[in-house]
């Protein structure tokens, strides 16, 4: 049996402690100059860390490791020399991202495709889009679970399971224990590697890059707090034949499907904003409601991904499937954006009509269907 609870209270705490440890941390770059990077961090999403998962030496001490990931900045790759054993699990969170992106988007007309380069998005991501602003969170999202679990596995070394405090709420004969998700872990420690890159490089105030890095935090953010807004507390019994003798809760990260929906809806819902002279965010229409830490925010229109465009990396819609009777983006008119489409028949075999004879067999007819599948001109 398991009792499910909302988690929020202990975790609004949780998320402040960290806000304030994380500002006493900052730090401009300073030292040696190294170049920066062309790409983004996402690549570590790419990387084949698994072919190397039986070579411990290349996560620990001497080794350079960090010097050779490709689209870290010189923060990144400090952070990265101060924890090598966290980087597989850095490239987990970020591949889990791209593909629950490319879940949530595989019926839009930009699918989340990834390019064969270190940008991994590629030259779209250099418009402050929506898109773009999802791309941060659900990444975001993707590491602070993956360095939560990790934790809580075992599979750091400087972290274990969560510590956090036993909610006020929980049933006073309830055991607070077991090995929870280290949310807090998770949360500071992609807050130090992520948000490092906005930080780094000194811009104008108030200028469009000073925006985009005020974008990227806001939204990075939000995906940090998804993750633990998502969460619960999850308890167990214990006892002989069930008998529930025993109660024991932790803190459990919800599964990242729940994440991505959540973040989708927060992409539906995202916030258009502006840069002010002074340097922060505003809102770019009086009339919209405040965004808060949780919702994404945006500051250029998107592109429509109609047609493909190789100086912005955009694919197009050509050849994409659609939906002939639905009226939504996934249906034929707005997928297609009114070029049309070509309808092909494909015919499906199946296996129908199935019997069970005792025992054990099953028998099945194949039943020949044919199936109609629209593709955009
Ligand atoms: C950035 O990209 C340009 C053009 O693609 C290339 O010439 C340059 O070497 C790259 N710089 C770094 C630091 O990778
Ligand atoms: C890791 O181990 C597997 C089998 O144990 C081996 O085939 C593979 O070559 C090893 N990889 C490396 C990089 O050593
Ligand atoms: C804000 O709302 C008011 C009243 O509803 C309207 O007159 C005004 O045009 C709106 N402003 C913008 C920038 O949309
Ligand atoms: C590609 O997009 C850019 C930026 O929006 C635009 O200036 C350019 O004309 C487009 N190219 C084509 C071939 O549509
Ligand atoms: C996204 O769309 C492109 C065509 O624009 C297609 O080639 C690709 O397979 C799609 N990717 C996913 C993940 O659905
Ligand atoms: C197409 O859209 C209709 C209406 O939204 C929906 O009922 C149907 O399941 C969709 N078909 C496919 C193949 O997704």
């Amino acid at each position: 049996m398991k009792h499910k609870m909302s988690c929020c209270l202990v975790f609004r705490l949780l998320v402040l402690s960290a806000l304030a440890g994380a500002a006493a941390g900052v730090q401009a770059a300073r030292g040696r100059r190294e170049p920066w990077t062309n790409g983004s961090w996402f690549n570590m999403g790419l990387i084949e860390f698994k072919e190397w998962s039986n070579q411990t030496v290349v996560f620990s001490g001497k080794s350079r490791v960090c010097a050779h990931l490709r689209g870290l900045t010189p923060g990144q790759r400090r952070v990265c020399r101060r924890h090598k054993d966290h980087m597989p699990a850095v490239g987990d969170g970020v591949l889990r991202g791209i593909r629950e992106c490319q879940h949530q988007f595989r019926h839009k007309r930009w699918n989340c495709t990834v390019t064969a380069d270190e940008t991994v998005f590629g030259p779209l991501t250099l418009i402050a889009s929506r898109e773009t602003a999802f791309t941060h969170a659900i990444t975001a999202a993707g590491v602070s679970l993956e360095i939560s679990r990790a934790c809580r596995d075992g599979r750091l070394a400087s972290c274990g399971c969560s510590r956090a405090a036993r909610p006020r709420h929980l049933h006073s004969d309830w055991v607070w224990g077991g090995c929870g998700d280290n949310l807090e872990y998770g949360y500071k420690f992609t807050e130090g590697f992520v948000d490092i890159r906005e930080r780094e490089r000194k811009v104008k105030r108030g200028s469009r890059e000073q925006g985009r890095q005020l974008m990227n935090r806001h939204n990075n953010e939000a995906g940090r707090r998804a993750v633990i807004k998502k969460s619960r507390v999850t308890c167990k019994c214990h006892g002989v034949s069930g008998s529930c003798s025993l109660i024991t809760c932790w803190q459990q990260l919800a599964t990242f499907r729940e994440i991505g929906d959540y973040l989708r809806d927060k992409y539906e819902g995202a916030t258009e904003v502006k840069v002010s002279r002074r340097g922060k965010l505003r809102l770019s229409n009086p009339n919209y409601s405040l965004p808060t830490a949780q919702d994404l925010v945006y500051l250029e229109d998107s592109p429509n991904y109609c047609i493909r465009n190789i100086s912005l990396g955009a694919p197009g819609t050509m050849g994409r499937e659609c939906n002939k009777t639905s009226a939504g983006i996934d249906g034929c008119s707005l997928m297609c954006c009114g070029r049309g489409y070509n309808t092909k028949k494909i015919v499906v075999k199946e296996r129908c009509e199935c019997k069970f004879h005792w025992c054990c067999r099953v028998d099945c007819n194949t039943c020949v269907t044919t199936m109609e599948v629209y593709t955009c001109k």
